[in-house]
């Protein structure tokens, strides 16, 4: 039987964090659906056409070194303005998505376009400074020499571009359960994702 669980959310809200841990929690297989946009900017870094590079997209590419650098989400929000990358992208998610076992996938567009019928829904958000906060600890523990205000504008320009795009732009689907993370700490988000997914996974 498949079911999926379809988290989305805007930049660093935490929904890599809880979609690993849910798909943990209920042995369902996960997918980083954002890994697939960051792997056709990473090749469009490296001076391939983003189209050709989407169609040409193959598991290995998804092991590239840099794909969590901040210059492969911004490449990565850029490619994904092109309505071509997406559809070459599609299939893949749609498959994994029904795959036997259950699936989680975390991404902009999984509830309202890769799938529309997920049996559960999730849109994780968090104030922009807390998520900004959390991805400059991060950056900075990585060793990078960033200031926080920096961190803020290039998530804000992130957000606004992955809002305001015509092709499945990010927006919470209308039978979503809303998450904010703003206050809560890892084990406290998770713990709420797992009872949102629990209530449906019994009646399913
Ligand atoms: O989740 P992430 O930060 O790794 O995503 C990087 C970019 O990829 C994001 O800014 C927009 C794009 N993306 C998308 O358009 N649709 C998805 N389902 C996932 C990511």
């Amino acid at each position: 039987m498949s079911f999926t669980v379809a988290i989305d959310g805007p930049a660093a809200a935490g929904k890599g964090t809880i979609s690993k841990a849910v798909a943990a929690h209920f042995g369902f297989a996960h997918l980083d659906t954002g890994l697939l946009y960051r792997a056709v900017g990473q090749r469009m870094l490296m001076g391939e056409e983003p189209i050709a590079a989407a169609c040409a997209l193959v598991a290995g590419d998804l092991e590239h070194p840099d794909l969590r650098t901040a210059e492969a989400a911004q490449a990565a929000s850029k490619v994904a303005v092109i309505p071509e990358v997406r559809s070459a992208l599609l299939d893949f998610q749609r498959a994994f998505a029904r795959r036997l076992g259950g699936a989680v996938l975390d991404g902009r567009d999984i509830g309202t376009v890769i799938c529309p019928e997920a049996e559960v829904k999730l849109y994780v958000t968090a104030s922009d400074r807390a998520r900004a906060g959390r991805r400059h600890k991060e950056l900075v523990e990585r060793g990078r020499h960033i200031s926080f205000e920096t961190v803020l504008a290039e998530l804000q320009e992130r957000d606004a571009r992955d809002q305001a795009r015509a092709t499945a732009p990010l927006k919470p689907a209308d039978d979503a359960v809303l998450l904010d993370t703003s206050d809560l700490s890892i084990d406290q988000a998770v713990e709420r994702a797992v009872a949102v997914i629990g209530v449906r996974a019994t009646r399913a």
